[in-house]
């Protein structure tokens, strides 16, 4: 595995290997956990040459979030991508001017609600530093974590709207035993909040189940994860059902693509996890 920290480093060792090995592409902000690992393994299923980016991108923060606390194991991380055999390991320093970027992109859709609407910015941010690391890694292919299943939506809208011939692939999220979705932030949860916190997946799974069970009504279903967050003192900051794609909130459930999702704070820690709802009229059986 290499490893590179600069664009113009990365740039000339892709350079031979392009037209004739197809690259994919994974990008992190680092300390690495078995959900990102299974997207590396997805992407080693998907081409040629596999490249991994860990760079935690200050764009992305808000003022009041966790840019300075947010944990770092670069040496962790590339010891994990070398055991996932990964053929490139991008870790640049920045990405941006030294006075921050004089261009940057802007989500005009999709980011008005779920986690767009509570971190304003974020998912500018998001596609402003993806962007940049798809001119400069140039892949095939590039893998996103359902986990962050807008963020996921909104990459492959960019890469529509602004006609990238890049393939976006979706993994699917990697939970703990317990249930709980794999996050960086995880770390941060103290034994009892980690206790809590696991109300947000059972949250959702109770929806996901009352609905293979014949309830339609998205507000119902809301009302059972409610209550189970408030059994747990968890502070939801979003319970929404909505459309898979076009994310558009749901009242009635038919047989459109449709997901639960919940945002929510366990202490200082700010937690996302979502589900595929799917009621006996859907055709998409996950
Ligand atoms: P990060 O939070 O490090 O996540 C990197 C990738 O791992 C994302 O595609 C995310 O959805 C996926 N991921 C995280 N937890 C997962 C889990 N439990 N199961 C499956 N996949 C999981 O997302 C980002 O970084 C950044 O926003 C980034 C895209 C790198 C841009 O800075």
């Amino acid at each position: 595995m290499r490893i590179s920290t600069t664009s113009a480093e990365i740039r000339s060792q892709l350079k031979a290997l392009r037209g004739h090995r197809s690259i994919a592409f994974v990008p992190t902000m680092g300390c690495l956990h078995a959900g990102h690992i299974s997207l590396i393994e997805k992407a080693r299923t998907l081409a040629d040459i596999v490249i991994v980016s860990v760079y935690v991108n200050p764009l992305q923060f808000g003022a009041n979030e966790d840019l300075d606390t947010y944990p770092r194991s670069f040496d962790a991380d590339a010891r994990a991508c070398a055991d996932a055999n990964v053929d490139f390991l991008f870790h640049p320093a920045t990405l941006y001017p030294e006075h921050g970027p004089n261009i940057s992109l802007k989500t005009t859709k999709l980011s008005d609600c779920l986690c767009g609407a509570a971190r304003a910015g974020h998912f500018d941010g998001v596609v402003t530093v993806v962007n940049i690391l798809f001119n400069i890694v140039q892949p095939d292919i590039a893998v996103f974590g359902e986990k962050d299943w807008q963020q996921l939506a909104i990459i492959r809208c960019m890469v529509s709207d602004l006609h990238m011939p890049i393939e976006i692939v979706g993994g699917g999220i990697v939970r703990e035993a317990d249930g709980l979705a794999m996050s960086s932030r995880n770390r941060y949860l103290s034994d009892s909040e980690r206790t809590r916190a696991l109300a947000i997946s059972r949250a959702l799974t109770a929806m996901q189940q009352a609905a293979r069970d014949g309830e339609t009504d998205a507000e119902a279903l809301k009302t059972r994860a409610r209550n189970i967050l408030q059994n747990a003192a968890v502070q939801p900051e979003y319970i929404d059902i909505r459309h898979a794609i076009t994310l558009k909130e749901e009242q009635q459930l038919k047989h459109q693509p449709t997901r639960a999702f919940i945002a929510a704070r366990v202490g200082k820690t700010r937690l996302i996890d979502n589900v595929a709802i799917n009621t006996p009229l859907s055709c998409d059986g996950q």
